[in-house]
Formats: structure tokens, sequence, C-alpha cells
């Protein structure tokens, strides 16, 4: 794949200008759509000549066979001997999802109407607090990818909101856990603990003291009415005092980044009503058949892979920015941060070799316009190129229709300016003719050029909602996929994630006993210092 890709990478010397001076039809000819989703991906480095060699390369990966592994159930996570089957959580009833050859659909479809049945409660009040009063209020305490996904998603779908609003509590910072209960009645409050192992140090804690504030305010009694947990470790769930019919739980072959459509889904199910939730599993259903069914040439995971993978390896380019012309997305980056890089981020690949290439750039981003006002300078006159994927809909999610046009005005002057820029000669013309000097115009033409040449995609929609969005996560899901077969790593893992906890268990005593004579001295340095300066 490396020398392939750099063999194609070291030939290519045209740049978007010329392109789409000699291609009049480009930016009709690299636009694919598939579940409510439409890509342009014609302000890239690419003509049909370099897609299709990237089509072989994919190919001569396995790609096909790999991918029908994914859907058939096969342990594709290796290091785990575990199935990945997320998408067997949008299922239908007469899908085939199989483990172990067994068919797995009545199981997700029985721990679905579970769920959608205690949320149903909840919100039309035959379950309720303690006191006998309706819940107004849900806080999920988990993190990582069992924060990220609802917390987007309950951002993303605000409007829609029509139960008990939700919260999200992750960081073992004490200041989230306060804030967050600060505005709300625990008489009135759920709180649902999710965490799939049920052992992750910041979930625990914060469970604990969530148990804590409502046992303080209501008494021990009241816990049981007000927790529930979403997770698949059922001993440490009723160790923890959580009864089995308020435990929603799900399956390993569940990856913790992938697991918004399960039970960890059950903060959206409360808010926004089993319905809402059930269009959202149907627009990534919609998003899975797509990358299935649809060749490789038209299909959105594989083009936006082939073309992270063209950057990374052909070039060398470290990042890739997610810019959402959509306020209501602006926890997408984060949400797409974990998917990506806790996925991607390898460097032993799945024979247990150290790979000889570069796998997943650094993914970041914010919302337009607001970006636009920061750290597009750098995107424009910098020297990193930084490939992006803009994000935006026809119509606004609210009824300011007026803001949309500006937002999306903005967003794809954006693209264009990226991709064409302005000459040292066009930006001294406009001075000269605005009445500068020569002298002064040719001294300021440096700095007011642009040049041009940054790739970018942009994905469309109707509008942000429930299937759009569904769609949207999805393909970045088969995104990640594809491109751990190109990088030939196990996208479904996270070793890497469990040195600093290990490491954080061992440096907690050290705190209280002030030796931490096991660690460097700058550690050691630091653990003094804080001692002596804590209250
Ligand atoms: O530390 C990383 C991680 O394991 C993520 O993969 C996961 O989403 C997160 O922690 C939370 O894990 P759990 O749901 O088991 O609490």
């Amino acid at each position: 794949m490396k020398d392939q890709i750099n063999a194609l990478a070291n030939q290519w010397n045209q740049s978007l200008k010329d392109l789409f001076e000699h291609d009049s039809e480009r930016g009709s000819r690299f636009v694919t759509m598939g579940a409510g989703l439409r890509l342009d991906y014609s302000k890239h480095w690419i003509d049909q000549a370099v897609f299709e060699a990237l089509f072989d390369i994919l190919v001569n990966c396995d790609f096909v066979a790999k991918r029908d592994q994914l859907f058939g159930g096969e342990k594709v996570n290796v290091t785990e001997d575990r199935p990945v089957l997320h998408p067997a959580l949008r299922a239908q009833a007469n899908d085939a999802f199989h483990v172990n050859g067994v068919s797995i659909i009545s199981d997700v479809l029985q721990a679905r109407d579970r769920a959608y049945t205690f949320a149903d409660q909840i919100r039309d009040g035959s379950l309720v607090g303690a006191t006998g009063k309706k819940f107004t209020d849900v806080v999920n305490i988990g993190i990582g990818g069992s924060d990220l996904g609802p917390l987007m998603i309950s951002e993303a779908l605000k409007p829609l909101i029509d139960g008990p609003r939700p919260h999200y509590v992750s960081n073992v910072d004490g200041a989230h856990f306060h804030d967050t209960v600060a505005a709300i009645d625990p008489e009135t409050t759920l709180f649902l603990i999710a965490s799939k192992t049920f052992t992750t140090q910041e979930t625990m804690h914060n469970a604990s003291k969530a148990q804590q504030w409502i046992s303080e305010a209501l008494g021990h009694g009241a816990i049981a009415s007000h927790f529930a947990a979403l997770s698949t470790n059922t001993d440490a769930v009723s160790a923890f005092g959580i009864p089995k019919e308020r435990m929603f739980g799900f399956w390993d072959w569940v990856g913790g980044r992938y697991s918004v459509w399960s039970t960890i889904g059950l903060s959206l199910m409360i808010a926004l009503g089993p319905g809402v939730f059930d269009r959202l599993l149907h627009g990534a259903r919609e998003m899975d058949l797509h990358f299935r069914e649809s060749p490789l040439s038209s299909n959105i995971p594989v083009i936006m892979a082939l073309l992270g993978v063209w950057y990374r390896n052909g070039f060398g380019l470290q990042t890739l920015a997610v810019l959402p012309y959509e306020q209501r997305l602006h926890r997408l980056p984060a949400y797409l941060q974990q998917m990506e890089m806790e996925s991607n981020g390898k460097r032993i690949d799945r024979e247990g070799q150290a790979v000889a290439y570069d796998t997943c750039p650094v993914i970041w981003g914010e919302p337009g316009t607001n970006g636009q006002h920061a750290f597009f300078q750098l995107l424009h006159q910098g020297t990193l190129i930084c490939p992006i994927d803009f994000i935006l809909s026809a119509n606004p999610s609210n009824t300011d229709s007026e803001s949309h046009v500006l937002l999306n005005a903005n967003c794809l002057a954006q693209s264009e300016s990226l991709a064409f820029g302005k000459s040292h000669e066009q930006a001294y013309q406009e001075m000269v003719e605005q009445g500068m000097s020569a002298a002064q115009a040719g001294r300021l033409a440096p700095h007011r050029s642009f040049p041009g040449n940054r790739p970018s995609s942009t994905i469309m929609m109707t509008q942000l909602t429930p299937e759009t969005l569904g769609a949207l996560i999805a393909a970045y899901e088969h995104k990640v996929f594809t491109q751990g077969v190109l990088w030939n790593v196990n996208s479904y893992d996270q070793w890497g994630v469990e040195l600093g906890k290990a490491q954080c268990n061992a440096l907690r005593p050290s705190f209280d006993s002030g030796c931490a004579s096991d660690f460097s001295s700058s550690t050691q340095e630091g653990v003094r210092w804080l001692r002596k300066n804590m209250h």
C-alpha cells in the first residue's frame, strides 16, 4: 500500500486550479450521493486515474472480503477475539446478523424494546422518583464512548427534545458533576450510569458522588428509583447496587466508541423519545446498506477513507479538520476524535509488526463560522496543509433561514478560497486599483496573496435530521473501518489508553503519602509541589 501510494503521489503535479480549468464538469463528476448525504470530493488532489489506482489498492487489500467478515460477525477484533457488530444495533427484524452462527437479531430487538419501554415510562410519568414526582432531568454519567455519542447527538437534535432534559457528566474533575447538579433537583433527577465495563475510574467515581447526592437529599432508600445502569457487566452493576430490572445491557461485540446505537443511547431515547431514536437508527442503517451495496466508485465511506490515506501516506499530511457549518454539530469533531483516533491511532499491524507507514491523522475542528475567526488564517496561509471535511445542510434546524443562507455562503466561500487562493499578481492589481501606490502594493502583495490548492470535501444534506445524522455518523464509522483495512490495523481495540490508567492508579496514593519514589524526578517534584500548595 505504502509504496504504491508513494509512487502515485510522486507523479502527482496538478493543482486544483488546473484540474477545474481543464474539466468544466469536475464539480458534478466528483460528487456522489447516498443515504441522504451528498459528498462533493471535487476539490481534492485527484483525477480519474488516481482514483482508479486507489480503488485497486483497496481491492488488493482484500477489502471486499474483509467488509463481508465485519458484517458476517467474524472476529475482526483480533486482539480481543471478538466480532465487531455495531451495524447490527441498527437492524430491522428481517436483517441477518450472526455471532458464532447464531442470529443476534431477537436479542438486539428485545434489548431495544426494553430500553424503549423504560424510556416511555420515564417520559409519561409511569415511573417516577422516590417522592412521587415525574423526572424532569436525566444525567448520563459516562466517559469516552459512553458519553460523547449521546452528548453530541443530544446537542445536534436539541429542537426535538420533548422529554426530560439530558445532561452529561464525564470528567472526573469535580467541577463537572457540581456544575451539572447545581441546576437540577434531586427529586426529579434520574441518573444513568453508562459504562460498558462498569469499571472505568472516572465514571465509577462520579456515580458514587451521584449516589451520595441523592442519598443526602432524599435518603438512601431513594437510590433505587433514581438510578439505572447501561452496561455489559452484570456483576459489577449489581455489586454497585443497581437491580437487574434497572440494568440495560448490550454485548462485548459493541465497541465503546460505536455504542451510541445500543442502550448507551438511553438518555437520547428518554429525551427525544423512541420514535426519534428509531429514525437515527434508520439513517445509520441506510448508510450501512450504501456501504455494503454501492460500487466502490460511488461509495461515500470508501471515498472518504481513500482520500484520507492518499493525503496521509502520499503527502504526509498530518491532520484532518472536521468543520461543521451547523452549530448544533459543535461536538461532532470531539466525537470523531475518539472514533478515528482511538480506532486507527495504531503503530502495530494486525500481525503484531510495527507499521512502516503513517496511520491515523489528528482529527480536530470547530463549527463554522467561528473557526473562520480563529484558525482559518493557518488553513489559508500557514505552512501546514490540512485537508478539511466541510459539513452543511440546505435547511436550518430552526426557522431562521436568512441566517442559514449566510452560514452556507460562508462555507462554500471558504472551500472555494482554500482551493483556488489568490495570486500575488491578483492581490497586487486589486490594491493598485483601490488607489494604493505601486510600492505599497508590492510590499503588501506577498501578505495578501493566498497559495490555494488546499483540499476539502463538502458533505451536504437537505437538513440535519435524525436520519441524516445517523447516516453521517455511520459514514465515518465505515470510513474508519476502510482505513483500518488499508493500514492493516485492528481498529477495534484501544490498548494505548491502558498505561496512563495503570500509572494513575499507582500514583494516586502518593498524593496522600507524599512518596512517589517509583516515578521520575519530574513526577516526584510535581507531586511534591501540588501537595505543598493544596489547601
Ligand atoms: O479508556 C478508553 C475507553 O475504554 C473507551 O474506549 C471507552 O469508550 C471509554 O473508555 C469508556 O469505557 P466504559 O464504557 O467501559 O466506561
